[in-house]
């Protein structure tokens, strides 16, 4: 049995990313995948160091300026030599191009903090907040060459009554999502080992 290699694209803070990493040191994940590379399109990403700490390896390929398709085929040749099975998004704050997707297609997997069926694209925990929703739906989901609209792999619900504000809504979501990604990211791998 194969562990898959993954890589993980990140913008920012990275929790979801080091949930991950660390259920593959040493939790639910440990025999089913490795890390092998986290990648951020910005310097300024929280979670580089946070991946650091981890002992997992870093890069970062700046995107600002960058036209998309010459941005996403600069990160697909720095991606190469770690030979990655799957691409795991968790906060990449980018939309990727069909040249990306295809080079990966069906090994994209992205978590959003919403129900994909009603709402994409970034904001999804102030969406839910500003629209009172009782709860809301955390979708872990392949990427196509849509926003948000690849095949839906599991949902999880977070129970948003009496919350009083975003952050309170984001308090309740992200612990839910960290747990989430890696049990639906075991199911994935393993079936697929
Ligand atoms: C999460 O809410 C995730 O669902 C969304 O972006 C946020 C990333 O948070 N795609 P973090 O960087 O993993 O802390």
């Amino acid at each position: 049995m194969r562990k898959k290699r993954i890589a993980i694209l990140i913008s920012g803070t990275g929790s979801n990313m080091a949930a991950i990493v660390k259920e593959t040191q040493n939790g639910i994940l440990k025999d089913v995948c490795r890390v092998e590379l986290v990648l951020s399109n910005k310097y300024s990403a929280k979670g580089l160091q946070t991946a650091g700490e981890l002992g997992v390896p870093t890069k970062v390929v700046p995107s600002k300026g960058k036209e998309r398709e010459n941005y996403d085929r600069e990160v697909l040749q720095v991606l190469e030599p770690y030979q990655p099975d799957y691409i795991v998004l968790a906060g990449f704050m980018r939309i990727l191009s069909p040249v990306f997707i295809r080079a990966y297609k069906n090994r994209i997997i992205n978590i959003h903090p919403a129900d994909t069926r009603q709402f994409q694209g970034v904001g999804g925990y102030e969406w839910a907040f500003e629209n009172g929703l009782q709860e809301t739906c955390i979708t872990v989901h392949y990427v196509d060459e849509g926003v948000d609209t690849g095949p839906i792999i599991g949902q999880k619900k977070v129970d948003l009554r009496g919350a009083h504000s975003v952050d309170e809504v984001k308090a309740r979501g992200l612990p839910i999502e960290h747990s989430f990604y890696s049990e639906v990211l075991k199911d994935v791998f393993s079936k697929n080992i």
